[in-house]
């Protein structure tokens, strides 16, 4: 194939990777998209999204029709043919907390070794800051300064569920440069965004991305030691934070009470800005609290199945989401995890379900007969139960008919960590009813 110099590679189809390909292919861009698992690059040129996220695979397929976005395994390939170079890779984290960055190193070496003019190397995946410093002195080292390269990051503020949108319609973009030619090559890139851009130096575009996640994490932790507050005194959360959120300086967002935040970011973010506080030491110990309430969120809501349940041991008990938010079938530090781990321990029963993540549930918890199993729908998951639990918000619970609900079930309660329900209509269908941070109804003494 013929190389055109303005070409995009992205290193890495993961999650980000492969948005980010997508996306910057369906505005036009010619995209090489770079994995070394041959096996994923494979559905990928079929036009089978590696991960569900909606929007994707239509995206996906129409940028491969017109070849606007291909597929390789051959990394030196996508280098030589592109003048920016996206690394998107994994940056799993360590079991210090800190961030285990051999992909990103492995990738700048390869860099210095296929690069053939000048570079633009951007870092996207989310990375401690001082990495880009890192990659630049990296490449530098192993092509012996021969090529003129500059590097910048650039990271990605995606959502899962809704990481196309995200991407099409940010808030805002981060640039962190050391160079007018970068600047000028990455506005150029993203000029057809209509939103604020703000171009910093490395290190700050790198903070940028690990305070951002802190704080939203920060956020989710205070509301839900809000949460436990109106417990103790009747008060009700979806009302203090909406009398919270309403001033503008707080906003409404992220401040929905429940089990804790999970996912592949913020768990791992937190814990990697925690570190590299540490390292630099400076006293952030708000950041290690943040965590540790999130922690905690688990034991609370594992004290709340047992107040309205006495004894697990042989309850069967059904366990309503696992993915660690709607609309993705990723488990990744979700709160399910914690609690379905906790409660087979207790001796419960458990029937799963979730619209997505059963698949990927079954590779930690298989099924085990008579004591994990696994249903197609909601009806089948709570018949004959004596207890309901909502891990995940998952818009088909909002629409469930709960009085069929109420006729399947051996005992009447719901254990809600996601707040789905309103508790005066639950207490008007007859239900013992536990939600977080709200008034509990409770018909049974
Ligand atoms: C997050 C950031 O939002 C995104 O900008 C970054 O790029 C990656 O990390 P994501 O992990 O996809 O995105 O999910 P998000 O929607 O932010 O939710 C994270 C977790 O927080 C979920 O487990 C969610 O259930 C929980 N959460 C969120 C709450 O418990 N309460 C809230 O009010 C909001």
């Amino acid at each position: 194939m013929e190389i055109d110099s303005q070409r995009i590679c992205i290193i890495g189809t993961g999650y980000v990777g492969l948005v980010t390909a997508t996306c910057f292919a369906e505005l036009g861009n010619h995209v090489i998209a770079v994995d070394k698992d041959r096996s994923k690059i494979e559905k990928l040129r079929d036009g089978v999204c590696s991960i569900y996220e909606p929007g994707l695979e239509e995206l996906l397929q129409d940028n491969l029709k017109v070849k606007r976005l291909i597929f390789t395994d051959d990394v030196s390939y996508g280098i030589k043919g592109s003048q920016i170079i996206f690394i998107c890779v994994g940056t799993p984290p360590l079991s210090d907390g800190g961030t285990d960055l051999s992909q990103v190193e492995g990738v700048s070496r390869v860099i210095a070794e296929s690069i053939n003019g000048y570079k633009l190397v951007v870092e996207k995946s989310t990375v401690p800051v001082k990495t880009a410093q890192w990659i630049k002195r990296t490449i530098s080292l192993y092509n012996g300064n021969s090529q003129k390269i500059d590097v910048a990051s650039n990271p990605e503020f995606l959502k899962e569920g809704s990481a196309v949108e995200d991407f099409m319609h940010p808030d805002r973009v981060v640039i962190g440069v050391e160079s007018e030619k970068a600047k000028e090559m990455l506005l150029d890139l993203y000029k057809p965004f209509n939103c604020p851009i703000l171009v910093t130096d490395l290190s700050t575009a790198e903070i940028i991305k690990h305070a951002s996640n802190s704080f939203l994490a920060m956020k989710i932790s205070f509301i839900n030691m809000i949460a436990d507050l109106c417990e103790r005194t009747g008060a009700d959360i979806k009302m203090v934070a909406r009398g919270m959120g309403l001033d503008r300086r707080i906003g409404e967002e992220f401040l929905d009470a429940g089990i804790g935040y999970g996912g592949s970011c913020f768990p791992k973010d937190v814990k990697a800005f925690t570190r590299i506080a540490e390292e630099l030491k400076v006293n952030f110990n708000l950041l290690k609290e943040v965590d540790d309430i999130n922690k905690r969120r688990i034991d609370s809501f594992i004290s709340r199945v047992k107040e309205a349940l006495w004894v697990l041991s042989g309850k069967t008990v059904a366990v309503l989401g696992l993915s660690f938010k709607p609309n993705t079938d990723d488990i990744r530090e979700a709160p399910s995890m914690g609690i379905v781990g906790r409660l087979l321990e207790e001796g419960a029963r458990l029937n799963l379900y979730d619209p997505k993540a059963t698949d990927n549930m079954k590779e930690v918890f298989p099924p085990c007969e008579g004591r994990l199993s696994y249903f197609n729908s909601p009806s089948w998951a709570c018949s004959g139960v004596e207890a309901v639990l909502i891990l995940t918000e998952w818009n088909e619970f909002y629409e469930l008919d709960l009085r069929k609900l109420k006729k399947l079930m051996k005992t009447p309660i719901i254990i809600d960590g996601r707040n789905v329900f309103n508790p005066d209509d639950m207490e008007g269908l007859g239900f013992e009813y536990y939600p977080v941070g709200r008034k509990s109804v409770r018909n049974y003494y």
